[in-house]
């Protein structure tokens, strides 16, 4: 338990022995409470409690640098705050995907797979085909079975223990339905639309700034050090791959998937197996339509060849697998004019600009509006007063480039100066 008073105050009169016992006590809290959440599944705290807790026990080291010398009390898996997070080797590298773009990008990678494996070409190769989450990747490590380690994908060979912040991935398991004795699951972290909007909502209330995207807020969540802040921020993970393993989970990519479903994971339900590149190709254009509908943010569709053993023997290049395509959505910017400037007031009576745009089609949606966030951003500076856009100004009648990213609300990138309209007006911020 965390004193009611004000325990910083109160800490400074603390003596050496006291301050030792202190940390004891909370040290041993924390560990039972680790042990009940992350083997037991069975939290004996509220999170906002455990956060507090630890902060307590960072402070108390902070006063009491020397009694956190003499304990060499740290804490381990339940959370390392404020110290940064530690560097971890990945056993098997993370990498990138190569890029396609059309069907015939397509058609040459499966060219390019049968000339390596020495397949004749009128064979037939199977590919699982899943969403591309816009996120961060995680890789997971369980030993029998439960969870004890979390680290970002980093520059791909060496990546960040965020073990302490997994907590606010409410889908990642701490124990697996099988005690399964070295798994590495990997997938994407993602924060959803709606977690996105109302963490962006919750940041203008408190004055903060706002989030470029939801990709932005789930790595700003995910890195973040203060642990008292993660409570409003709720992350989600699809398991999609693996690392080291010590048994196999199938045959097949789809198989495997599959399994992690079974283990525990949430794995993306559009996920399907193709016989063809015909399969593969509408496939696509399904993910494609229902994207608009999702509560998150995809920005392709991944390929990967089924057979594992397939998989096995094509093996990588230095930046990506051989067995694995993304296969990108076209761009989603369109240029547009900006036909008026209005004032739209939230529910908390904030007032946010919206421009109100000639409609366009971008990346399949009819757009007629974009958000303009606030009196400087028209301005073109940011929050801090730096300048965005180049420093140019939005204006009505502007010729605009608007895009659809990560948000569902479309944004000005930039606006076309050759473009600007001799009577274009300024807009007047009203007070
Ligand atoms: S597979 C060895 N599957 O895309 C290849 N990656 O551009 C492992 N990503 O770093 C990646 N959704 O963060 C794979 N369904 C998916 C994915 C996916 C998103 C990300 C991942 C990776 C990046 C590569």
């Amino acid at each position: 338990m965390v004193p009611n008073n004000d325990s910083s105050q109160n800490l400074i009169n603390f003596s050496e022995k006291a301050a030792i016992d202190e940390l004891v006590r909370v040290h041993k809290e924390i560990l039972l409470a680790d042990v009940a959440y992350y083997q037991e599944n069975n939290p004996v705290m509220h999170d906002s409690e455990y956060d507090k807790l630890v902060v307590y026990f960072e402070t108390i080291r902070k006063t009491h640098p020397a009694a956190a010398k003499k304990t060499r009390l740290q804490i381990g898996i339940g959370g390392k705050p404020q110290l940064g997070f530690e560097k971890v080797d990945h056993k098997i590298p993370m990498l990138s995907l190569n890029n396609a773009l059309n069907r015939l990008d397509i058609e040459n990678f499966q060219k390019g797979i049968k000339k390596f494996l020495k397949l004749n070409v009128d064979t037939e190769i199977a590919f699982t085909s899943e969403p591309k989450i816009d996120g961060l990747s995680l890789s997971l490590r369980y030993l029998d079975g439960n969870l004890v380690q979390a680290v970002t994908r980093g520059d791909g060979y060496q990546g960040e223990n965020v073990t302490s912040n997994i907590r606010f991935i409410r889908d990642v398991p701490k124990k697996l339905s099988e005690k399964i004795s070295v798994l590495e699951v990997r997938g994407e972290v993602y924060m959803s639309r709606n977690n996105f909007s109302s963490l962006n909502q919750a940041q203008i209330e408190k004055g903060l700034k706002i989030f470029a995207n939801p990709r932005n807020a789930a790595a700003g969540t995910l890195r973040q050090l203060k642990v008292e802040e993660g409570s409003d921020r709720r992350l989600n993970f699809f398991a999609y791959s693996w690392g080291e393993t010590s048994n196999l989970l199938g045959q097949g990519q789809f198989e495997a998937v599959n399994k992690l479903a079974e283990l525990g994971f949430k794995t993306n339900e559009l996920t399907q197996k193709c016989e063809t590149i015909d399969e593969l190709i509408s496939h696509y254009e399904k993910i494609l339509i229902e994207r608009a509908d999702l509560n998150y943010d995809i920005d392709g569709v991944v390929y990967k060849v089924d057979e594992l053993r397939l998989q096995k023997r094509l093996g990588f290049t230095s930046t990506a697998p051989r067995w694995a395509i993304a296969h990108k959505f076209p761009s989603e910017t369109a240029v547009t004019q900006i036909l008026n400037i209005e004032i739209q007031v939230g529910r908390t009576g904030s007032l946010s600009p919206v421009a109100r745009l000639k409609p366009i089609n971008v990346g399949g949606v009819m757009v007629s509006n974009a958000t303009l966030h606030n009196e400087d951003y028209i301005l073109g500076l940011d929050g801090e007063g730096t300048k965005i856009r180049n420093g140019v100004d939005i204006r009505i009648g502007d010729w605009v480039e608007v895009y659809r990213a990560g948000d569902v609300i479309p944004k000005v990138s930039s606006v076309i100066l050759d473009k600007r309209p001799s009577d274009a007006k300024k807009y007047i911020f009203p007070k």
